[in-house]
């Protein structure tokens, strides 16, 4: 099947890839010059594990291919997929100008009857107002809601086995039903994996579920102050509440607050539809006041430990990134850790695996970079722990204990509170425990 696809981001390059490696056709679109330049040579303009082969076959097969202008691209594409980003207004709501913009591109350019698949997360009744933005096309242009649900970090495989795959289509739409189908036929043949739904639930389903799973983390980060003032320990509340079956055990970890490009928008975006529909979604508003918060907890602790007086303090932070396996540092806990450690007159040195170089664009030569994790808690008064990476869960502390000018340890993910670093010397500080 002929597939376009607008946007070629975390979301676009991904789906566009995938489709192409399960036998489809498909020309991915993207205003970004140097990112399509880029996939076009085989190399990923992101850090997603497993992508970078997948994009390489497939430019190599010829079923992939990368173009900056849309017109041309729409030609006789049977599905255009509109996987461009929606990110947050001032005022919390989602800004849909480049979904819009698609949109039209799309009425004045298809050459035949398609599909136009909602990939990006849009609010409630995007759907219905696309529709009318396409209704006068020369050709009939079909809008079916299909929210993503991948995990950066592992999108390649939620793409090649979904837990489910959502589309909000009107009853009784032959056409785009029967095009979703063979998209996804290759990933569905086990199992059909599709849950059809309205638009409308299609499109809130998204929007709940991200806000469902940041209430879960929202809660547990109150919790773990709880923990601190009453000497408990967030592990073991964790793990008594989630082997609950009703419960579960996943999204339950105490951190430095969500972050990412989809948690802190969409919460906020629901508040907001809320707002616009008369109905106050308490629940979720208290879940972005919450990591709001928890955003600064890691500052506040550091705070604590040098009688509140950061100036000149070398800090050393490990991870970057908004979460491991992923080069993504948008709306990451480290970013705003950073930017007050600077404000408040400490020095800097990051190290990620995956993420300097996005780290970079952000602060340029206002921090240090290390290429290796020990390098950068060489001579610092702090070391912080923002990401799990793997590589970061089982250092070897009797080099850090000899290189840190102070041997203090800052967990933001609880990952070294079973090897007890305070039994070893070092003054330790996670989220919740006391290591
Ligand atoms: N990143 C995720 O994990 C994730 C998961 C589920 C849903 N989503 C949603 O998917 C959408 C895309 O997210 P993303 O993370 O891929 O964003 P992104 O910023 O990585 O990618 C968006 C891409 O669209 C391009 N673009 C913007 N306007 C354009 C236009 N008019 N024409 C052509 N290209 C254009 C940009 O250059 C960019 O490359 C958002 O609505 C997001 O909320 C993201």
């Amino acid at each position: 099947m002929n597939i376009c696809m607008v946007g070629a981001g975390y979301v676009g390059l991904v789906t566009g890839a995938c489709l192409a490696e399960t036998g489809h056709d498909v020309v991915c679109v993207d205003a970004d010059e140097a990112k399509v330049a880029a996939a076009n040579r085989g190399v990923s303009p992101i850090f997603e594990p497993g992508l970078e082969e997948i994009v390489r076959r497939n430019l190599a097969a010829g079923r992939l291919r990368f173009v900056t202008d849309l017109p041309s691209a729409i030609g006789d594409a049977l599905a255009v997929f509109v996987a461009v980003g929606t990110p947050s207004r001032r005022d919390g709501g989602a800004d849909l100008s480049a979904v819009d913009e698609v949109a039209l591109t799309v009425a004045e350019h298809a050459r035949r009857e398609c599909v136009l698949v909602l990939k990006s997360t849009v609010p409630v009744g995007t759907n219905a107002r696309v529709r009318r933005l396409v209704r006068d096309a020369a050709v009939k242009i079909h809008v079916v809601s299909n929210p993503e649900f991948l995990k950066e970090g592992a999108a390649v495989s939620d793409f090649m086995r979904p837990d489910r795959i959502v589309v909000g289509i009107h009853d009784g739409e032959a056409f785009p039903r029967r095009v979703i189908e063979r998209l996804y036929h290759p990933v569905t043949l086990q199992q059909s994996r599709i849950v059809w739904m309205s638009p409308e639930s299609a499109e809130l389903t998204k929007y709940v579920a991200n806000t469902m799973l940041a209430m879960r983390i929202s809660f547990m980060n109150e919790i773990a102050a709880l923990c601190e003032r009453v000497g408990a320990d967030i592990h073991q509340v964790r793990k008594g509440v989630g082997s609950d079956s009703r419960i579960g055990s996943k999204f339950l970890y105490a951190g430095p607050g969500y972050g990412g490009s989809c948690f802190p928008k969409d919460v906020q975006a629901l508040v907001h539809t809320g707002h616009d529909y008369g109905v106050e979604l308490e629940l979720a508003a208290a879940t972005h006041r919450v990591n709001e918060r928890q955003r600064g907890v890691l500052t506040r602790k550091l705070r604590a430990k040098f009688e509140d007086d950061l100036r000149g303090k070398r800090v050393a932070i490990w991870g970057t990134a908004f979460k491991p396996s992923t080069d993504d540092v948008r709306e990451s806990p480290a970013l705003m850790l950073i930017e007050n450690l600077l404000a408040e007159g400490a020095r800097v040195v990051a190290h990620d695996p995956q993420a300097l170089d996005r780290t970079r664009e952000v602060f340029g030569d206002r921090i240090e970079y290390a290429q290796d994790p020990y390098k950068a808690a060489e001579g610092a008064d702090a070391l912080v722990l923002v990401t799990e990476w793997r590589p970061y869960q089982n250092p070897d502390f009797e080099r850090l204990a000899s290189i840190l000018a102070r041997p203090l340890l800052i967990d933001g993910r609880n990952i070294w509170t079973a090897y007890h670093p305070s039994e070893m010397g070092f003054e330790y500080e996670g989220i919740g425990t006391h290591g």
